[in-house]
């Protein structure tokens, strides 16, 4: 597999159609569809020099859409990552990690944060495994810090948060965090 590439504006309705597709077995075509609506075109019009794409001669296999803040100099974010569910657990979704990482490293971005849903087992083993922390929330369900009401009301979320920096490839690479 090669290394990740930036995205393109081009990519974006490939990636709405994965994310049918990769979400198919586990979820109703209309909640595949709702869930790709968390990825209108804006994300790929104005993010795409900071999001990544995993390809290779079949085509798109795992994507990150990610961005730096633009109220403060410090903060990146990972808004979305999704990977085919063929390649899972083989370390496609680290390797995107890294690269952000490292990227957002080298532009004196200092940390990064990432939301899930509690229910996100898979996506909360991910984050720990990356290295992230959780932030506390103001409850506590199953050892699990919560977010109450965090996209809106029921919408509680898991937030997670690291800090990069001066030797990240070294770090993100090795497993190390
Ligand atoms: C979560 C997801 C992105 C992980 O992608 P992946 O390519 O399978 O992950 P990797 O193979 O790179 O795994 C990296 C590390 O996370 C761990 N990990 C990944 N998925 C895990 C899971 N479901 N349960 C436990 N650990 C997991 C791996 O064991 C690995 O740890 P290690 O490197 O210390 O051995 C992928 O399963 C996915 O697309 N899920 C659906 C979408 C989603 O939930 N996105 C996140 C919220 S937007």
């Amino acid at each position: 597999m090669p290394d990740p590439r930036r995205a393109r504006v081009s990519d974006h309705a490939t990636i709405v159609e994965c994310v049918h597709q990769w979400w198919g077995d586990s979820r109703t075509p209309e909640q595949a569809r709702e869930l790709s609506l968390l990825l209108p075109k804006l994300f790929l019009q104005f993010f795409s020099g900071t999001s990544l794409v995993l390809e290779d001669e079949s085509g798109i296999r795992a994507f990150l859409v990610g961005f730096y803040s633009a109220d403060n100099e410090t903060e990146a974010y990972v808004h979305f990552v999704g990977v085919d569910p063929t390649l899972r657990g083989q370390g496609a979704a680290r390797r995107l990690y890294t690269t952000f990482f490292q990227r957002a490293a080298e532009a004196g971005r200092t940390e990064v944060r990432a939301i899930t849903s509690p229910g996100n087992a898979g996506s909360i083993a991910f984050h720990r495994a990356m290295g992230f922390t959780l932030e506390a929330g103001d409850r506590v369900v199953d050892g699990l810090s919560l977010h109450s009401d965090y996209d809106g009301p029921g919408q509680d979320r898991v937030c997670f948060y690291r800090r990069i920096g001066r030797g990240e490839s070294a770090f993100a690479t090795s497993g190390w965090l």
